[in-house]
């Protein structure tokens, strides 16, 4: 049997994600604010978990000025998982949210062993270049890199300074609880990400104020630990961080995308022709053997792979329930269902990349 893992730097096997819930002790999203049902991770529930979200809800209302901070760890390629955060971005960037995002490279060069140097490049032509491309408004946003937070001096020593001053809040025992395995160097990288959380709320950038953590449930533990040591800062105040939690979409086999299997994921750089041949060969598929059997049983759209790919993608709500119902009954069948989800995605793909090529010139203000 294969041994389930799941950390913030490691998650191998399947995710209970109902456990997760009660063991992390976080909420699930019941009732959607009037707000979030414009956006379809949230309508869709993709985005199914919250902490705090009610203080974030009302800096909204009462137009209070609000942070969503975020970050991303650069290994490979920018594919349709990550979407789902840089979506998040622009949602709460168009609702008037100041954007804060970490390059995590210093987590990556602890955790994982990658260079600076390589992180950068991919930071730019991924990950950066993809959100711009998908609508982040630059000029209202500021990303920065772990290992080189500003040349501003007096913003770059507090960001620094929080990060040692947390390390004295934070007991062995509590990074035992919350991480089992850890090194120095994740240690390092937890307390740079409890920095990362926190220090909007500075008094060298935005005061105390709310701030909302959009983040895969991974990353919880990283959330707890800020949560808890924040409180026993004395010289800051800071308002306790919010947070919301989303699914990991499937990789194409039906388990985690995977960096170093190029098969496991539609990239969105990726050409017509090799979506079309990713998706007919590998998409894990949740219809039956045989056409006859389908048409007689019906298919699984919750275990198949290109439904759930449609659920990001497909923005009418009337046909996703429309192909959901027919794949169910067996009158559409898989070939049906891979056809409409290759044509939906490259007709997707087509646009961003004409996008990419018209923000690509935005990429020398983060070289
Ligand atoms: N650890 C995150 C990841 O692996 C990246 C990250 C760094 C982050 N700093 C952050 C996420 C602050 C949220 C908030 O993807």
């Amino acid at each position: 049997m294969k041994k389930n893992v799941f950390n913030p730097w490691e998650i191998k096997g399947n995710i209970d994600y109902e456990k997760l819930i009660k063991e992390f002790g976080i909420s699930p999203l019941k009732t959607l604010p009037e707000v979030f049902e414009k956006e379809l991770l949230f309508k869709r529930k993709i985005i199914f978990a919250h902490r705090d979200i009610q203080r974030i809800l009302d800096a909204i209302k009462n137009k209070k000025k609000f942070v969503m901070m975020t970050g991303l760890m650069p290994t490979g390629k920018f594919h349709l998982g990550h979407m789902i955060l840089a979506k998040q971005m622009i949602f709460y960037q168009n609702l008037g949210a100041k954007i804060y995002i970490a390059v995590a490279d210093i987590e990556a060069y602890n955790a994982r062993g990658q260079s600076l140097e390589d992180s950068k490049k991919i930071a730019l032509n991924e990950y950066i270049h993809n959100y711009l491309a998908l609508g982040l408004d630059p000029k209202k946003c500021e990303i920065y890199f772990q290992s080189n937070r500003s040349n501003k001096a007096e913003i770059s020593n507090a960001y620094y300074r929080l990060q040692n001053l947390l390390a004295k809040h934070a007991t062995f025992n509590e990074f035992k609880a919350v991480y089992g395995d850890i090194t120095p160097g994740k240690m390092i990288s937890a307390l740079l990400q409890a920095s990362d959380m926190l220090h909007p709320q500075l008094p060298e950038l935005e005061n105390s104020c709310p701030v909302l953590v959009p983040v895969g449930i991974d990353q919880d533990p990283h959330l707890r630990l800020a949560r808890d040591i924040s409180k026993r800062i004395k010289t800051n105040k800071f308002t306790q961080l919010s947070s919301t939690y989303h699914y990991f979409i499937p990789g194409l086999k039906g388990d985690k995308m995977s960096a170093s299997d190029s098969n496991s994921f539609i990239a969105l750089t990726d050409d017509k022709k090799t979506v079309k041949n990713k998706i007919n060969k590998y998409a894990f598929s949740g219809g039956q053997p045989t056409l006859e059997e389908h048409r007689e049983k019906g298919g699984n759209p919750d275990i198949d792979v290109s439904y759930q790919y449609l659920r990001v993608l497909e923005q009418n709500d009337k046909k996703l329930k429309q192909l959901y119902d027919d794949y169910k009954s067996g009158e559409l069948s898989t070939g049906e269902l891979k056809k409409y989800t290759i044509e939906t995605i490259n007709n997707f793909l087509t646009t961003h990349q004409k996008n990419r090529e018209k923000t690509k010139q935005l990429l020398k203000e983060y070289q």
